[in-house]
């Protein structure tokens, strides 16, 4: 801190600080009262200080790496550490009966002891106290929720950078938990999530959705659009299953097919549309496979888009049967 030198600052400095400590102590009552109900006796007295009597501070250490986290800004009065606020106890719950426990029941009586022992809903109370905001809206009653996932489950709190924040790291997290999904986006063909470029909260919203498997818009196709916007049209030939859902023909995650495809074409096509009677028949006097007769030539590689290259819809006036 800055030293001043003169009497009068000095002084304004004092009266400042003496003002500070009864807006912090009022606050302070304010965050007690805000706090869900635990039955772990008080707070303790001293705040962090009680709790650092034990436990180390040193940033190196798990307990102390706290003091690396945006978590521990005495400058933000929103944090923990903040002016008035309940610091270790603002997570943890109150501490005194931890804290004059006997040693061998100590572990017990304080949230977040590992393996955590308490119900989700219990654990996650203080954390919606400063973070029930409009980003976790819905976070009462979803999947997650429901599922017992704590926030913390997710988030590392003592630590300068929580994994499921950055892009590179956030996928292992949901590793825990979502092994097909991890399988599927290791296959050949998949966004570039390991890479880092897209990010599954690119397109789930973890916190809660009103929407089925907790997509981030209102159908699967926006989700789409917001990055592959060339794909919404309109268009003056629109192919239907297109605009219905992406998914009829793409697996989000990855797939063994190129494009994501969750079959490669004839055989995604042809779930749809008979081969037979296919007007080229008219046309070149062959069969497609899957009907009678000869006309293997349009299959190969690609088949069907070969010739319907414009499979997402057309706006060529001639391109009604989607091929140019
Ligand atoms: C008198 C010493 C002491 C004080 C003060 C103290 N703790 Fe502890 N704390 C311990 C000990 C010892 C353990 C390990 C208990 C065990 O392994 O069973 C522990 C365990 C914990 C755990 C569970 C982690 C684990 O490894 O089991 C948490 C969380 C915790 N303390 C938080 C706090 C908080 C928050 C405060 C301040 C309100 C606090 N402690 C004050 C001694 C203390
Ligand atoms: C923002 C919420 C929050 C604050 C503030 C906080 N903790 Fe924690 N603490 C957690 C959570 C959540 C865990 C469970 C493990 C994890 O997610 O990192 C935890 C874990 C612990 C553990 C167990 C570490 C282990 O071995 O896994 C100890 C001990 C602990 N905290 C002590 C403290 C002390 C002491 C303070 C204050 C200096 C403090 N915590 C402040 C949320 C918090
Ligand atoms: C006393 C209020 C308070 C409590 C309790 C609290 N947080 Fe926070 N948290 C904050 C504030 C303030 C920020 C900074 C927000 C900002 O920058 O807009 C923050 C930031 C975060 C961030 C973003 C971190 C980053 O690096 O950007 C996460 C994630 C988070 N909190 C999760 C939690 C979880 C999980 C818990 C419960 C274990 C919890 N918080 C408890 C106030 C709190
Ligand atoms: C399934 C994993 C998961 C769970 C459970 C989870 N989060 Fe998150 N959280 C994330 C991811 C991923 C992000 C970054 C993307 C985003 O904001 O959606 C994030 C971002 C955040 C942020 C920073 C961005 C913001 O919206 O302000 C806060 C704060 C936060 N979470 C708090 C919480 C709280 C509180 C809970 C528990 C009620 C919780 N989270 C539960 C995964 C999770
Ligand atoms: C601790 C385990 C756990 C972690 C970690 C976890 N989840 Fe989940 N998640 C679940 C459970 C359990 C369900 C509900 C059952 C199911 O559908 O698999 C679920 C459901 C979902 C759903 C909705 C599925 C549906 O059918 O509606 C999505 C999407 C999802 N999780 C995404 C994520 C993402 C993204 C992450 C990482 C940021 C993540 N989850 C981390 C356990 C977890
Ligand atoms: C490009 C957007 C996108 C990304 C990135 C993404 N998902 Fe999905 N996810 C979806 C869509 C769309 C669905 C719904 C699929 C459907 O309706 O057929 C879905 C469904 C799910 C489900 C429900 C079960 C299922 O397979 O239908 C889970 C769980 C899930 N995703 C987890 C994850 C995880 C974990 C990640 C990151 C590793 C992730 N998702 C990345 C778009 C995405
Ligand atoms: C966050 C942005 C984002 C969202 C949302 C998104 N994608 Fe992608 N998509 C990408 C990126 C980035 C690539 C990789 C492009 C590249 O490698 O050139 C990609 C690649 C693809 C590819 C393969 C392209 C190729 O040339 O092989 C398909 C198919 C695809 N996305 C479909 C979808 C579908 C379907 C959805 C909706 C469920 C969706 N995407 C949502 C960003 C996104
Ligand atoms: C009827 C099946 C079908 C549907 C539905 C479908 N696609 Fe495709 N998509 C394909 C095929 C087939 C390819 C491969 C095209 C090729 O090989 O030329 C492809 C390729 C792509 C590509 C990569 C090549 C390119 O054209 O950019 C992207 C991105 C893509 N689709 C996004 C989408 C989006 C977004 C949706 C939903 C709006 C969607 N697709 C719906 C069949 C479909
Ligand atoms: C999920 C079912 C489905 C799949 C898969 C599908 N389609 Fe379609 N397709 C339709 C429907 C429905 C129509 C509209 C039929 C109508 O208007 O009579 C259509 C229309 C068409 C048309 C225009 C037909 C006309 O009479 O105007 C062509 C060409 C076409 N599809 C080609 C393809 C190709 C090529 C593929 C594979 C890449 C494919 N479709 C995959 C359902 C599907
Ligand atoms: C060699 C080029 C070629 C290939 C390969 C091809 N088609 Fe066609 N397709 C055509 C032509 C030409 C038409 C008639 C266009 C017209 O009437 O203007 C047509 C029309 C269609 C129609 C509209 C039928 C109708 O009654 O109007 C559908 C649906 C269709 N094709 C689906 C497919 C599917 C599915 C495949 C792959 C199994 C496929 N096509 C492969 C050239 C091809």
């Amino acid at each position: 801190m800055k030293i001043k030198k003169s009497f009068g600052a000095a002084l304004v400095l004092l009266a400042g600080l003496a003002l500070a400590g009864a807006v912090a102590a009022q606050d302070k009552a304010k965050a007690k009262a805000d706090a869900p109900e635990s039955a772990n006796g008080g707070y303790s007295e001293e705040g962090a200080d009680t709790c650092l009597g034990c436990h180390e501070a040193d940033h190196t250490s798990r307990e102390g790496a706290i003091f690396l986290s945006r978590h521990a800004r005495p400058d933000d009065a929103r944090t923990p550490f903040g002016k008035g606020q309940l610091q270790c106890e603002a997570c943890h719950g109150p501490g005194d009966a931890h804290v004059n426990a006997e040693d061998d029941e100590r572990g017990k009586i304080i949230a977040f002891n590992p393996p955590a022992s308490r119900p989700a809903g219990q654990l996650n109370a203080p954390c919606l106290v400063c973070h029930g905001n409009k980003a976790r809206i819905a976070w009462q009653g979803s999947t997650h929720d429901v599922n017992q996932v704590s926030c913390a489950t997710c988030h590392s709190l003592h630590s300068a950078n929580d994994p499921v924040l950055a892009a590179a790291t956030q996928a292992d997290v949901c590793a825990k938990c979502h092994k097909k999904q991890m399988a599927e986006i290791r296959k050949p063909w998949s966004h570039p999530i390991l890479a880092g470029k897209v990010v599954c909260s690119d397109c789930h919203n973890v916190h809660g959705s009103n929407v089925d498997k907790l997509l981030v818009k209102p159908t699967v196709n926006q989700v789409c659009y917001s990055c592959h916007a060339e794909k919404r049209g309109p268009f003056l030939w629109e192919h239907q299953p297109v605009a219905e859902d992406c998914a009829n023909c793409h697996s989000p995650h990855g797939s063994t097919n190129p494009a994501l495809l969750k079959k490669s074409p004839p055989l995604l096509c042809q779930q749809c549309h008979a081969a037979a009677g296919h007007p080229a028949i008219a046309r070149t006097g062959a069969a497609l496979p899957g009907g009678t007769g000869g006309g293997q030539g349009f299959l190969l590689a690609g088949g069907c888009v070969n010739c319907h290259s414009r499979v997402h819809g057309s706006n060529h006036p001639a391109g009604a049967k989607l091929m140019r």
